[in-house]
């Protein structure tokens, strides 16, 4: 059976800030998704929301990039965001950057991961959603699942994962994807890789049969829209045992709180904290980042689940690491590394400050 599981967010409307969804804007969009599995076009779906990101995860049988499922998306953004507006929600229609839907919700603003699977008889996944921060995030982890044998023991013991993984990574300025393969080439990736601003994992596959294992969104908002719109909190999808990582070897890299770009005003590194859904209400300083994944199987098109993965206790530690490392970057106050890099910060409101001084400032 051939499904796709396409996960598509929008920040659509948050309440008092930027830190959740209300439960009238998610109710909005089961009901919305519900009238369209009745159509037909979607055949399960099941949404969430973690901080002020609405997500909508979908399963069906149309194949990537497929217009009706995403102009279904598409709608049930709109029908929330009308709501936000009407009830006065701060950030209404937020991630909506265009005003008609032409075909495709990527370049539009909400972020997209989807994946066309051949389903194996059990079809493990995980639903990584992350708050306050943006597609890089997922860098550090992605690399640690698929090519760190330290992180991932099927690397070196199971002869299903022992070839390897290709990584698909995109240059988001230049617009371009370049292919590389672990383990031969993984200096070459961590090369890239660091900069997360620039290049993004964006497909993991099996080398031994080119099997999808991953696949993140990589929309950055700011390059859409030329300004700052709110970060492009990210989205992925991970496969899951049997000639895949384990579950544990998935979530494992989230027990260190790496830092990430985002948080307050989408300007500063804070560490990204793994979270339970209910924990995914960013309020300390509008973070700290956050990151929750869902376990679900797929079976015939249908979900099973989810299992909320963070919120199990052996994470608490992590948490607590990630309190003191807020602590600590905080006092930096507005001083670097804590607020983000110059090139970046043209994205944001910072260049109303420049214009400002530029005539003060006199030959030294
Ligand atoms: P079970 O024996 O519980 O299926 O676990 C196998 C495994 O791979 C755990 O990582
Ligand atoms: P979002 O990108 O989650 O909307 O957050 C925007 C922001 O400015 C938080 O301080
Ligand atoms: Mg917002
Ligand atoms: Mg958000």
């Amino acid at each position: 059976m051939r499904t796709t599981i396409s996960v598509i967010k929008a920040d659509v409307g948050s309440l008092a800030g930027h830190h959740i969804v209300p439960d009238q804007l998610l109710d909005i969009a089961r009901r919305s998704l519900e009238e369209e599995r009745k159509k037909g076009i979607i055949e399960d779906f099941y949404v969430t929301s973690v901080g002020d990101d609405l997500q909508l995860i979908m399963t069906h049988r149309r194949g990537e990039d497929n217009k009706e499922v995403h102009e279904i998306a598409w709608n049930t953004f709109k029908r929330a965001a009308e709501a936000a507006k009407d009830t006065g929600l701060y950030g209404a229609g937020q991630d909506l950057l265009k005003d008609t839907f032409s075909g495709n919700v990527k370049g539009m603003g909400p972020g997209v991961a989807e994946m066309e699977i051949e389903e194996r008889p059990s079809e493990p996944f995980v639903v990584f959603m992350a708050d306050k921060t943006s597609p890089g995030a997922f860098n550090l982890p992605i690399f640690r699942i698929f090519a760190d044998p330290f992180n991932t023991a099927g690397l070196v013991i199971d002869p299903s994962l022992h070839s390897g993984f290709t990584f698909e990574v995109m240059d988001v300025i230049e617009g371009t994807v370049v292919e590389l393969n672990a383990p031969e080439e993984i200096y070459d990736i961590l090369a890239l890789i660091g900069t997360l601003g620039r290049y993004i994992i964006r497909k993991v596959r099996r080398r031994s049969d080119g099997q999808i294992a991953a696949v993140m969104s990589t929309t950055r908002l700011n390059l859409i829209a030329g300004r700052y719109v709110g970060k492009d909190d990210p989205v992925a999808i991970v496969r899951a045992q049997h000639g895949f990582p384990a579950l544990g070897e998935i979530l494992e890299p989230f027990s260190l709180p790496h830092l990430v770009p985002g948080w307050m005003r989408g300007s500063h590194y804070g560490p990204l904290m793994p979270v339970g859904i209910k924990d995914a209400r960013p309020t300390r300083f509008d973070g700290p980042p956050r990151i929750a994944a869902l376990g679900f199987v797929v079976h015939n098109s249908r979900l099973v689940g989810p299992s909320d993965l963070f919120s199990d206790v052996a994470f608490d530690e992590a948490r607590r690491m990630a309190g003191m490392i807020a602590d600590y970057m905080r006092r930096h106050g507005p001083f670097m590394p804590h607020r983000i890099e110059q090139e970046e910060m043209e994205y944001t409101t910072l260049p109303g400050i420049m214009e400002k001084l530029k005539g003060r400032f006199k030959p030294a």
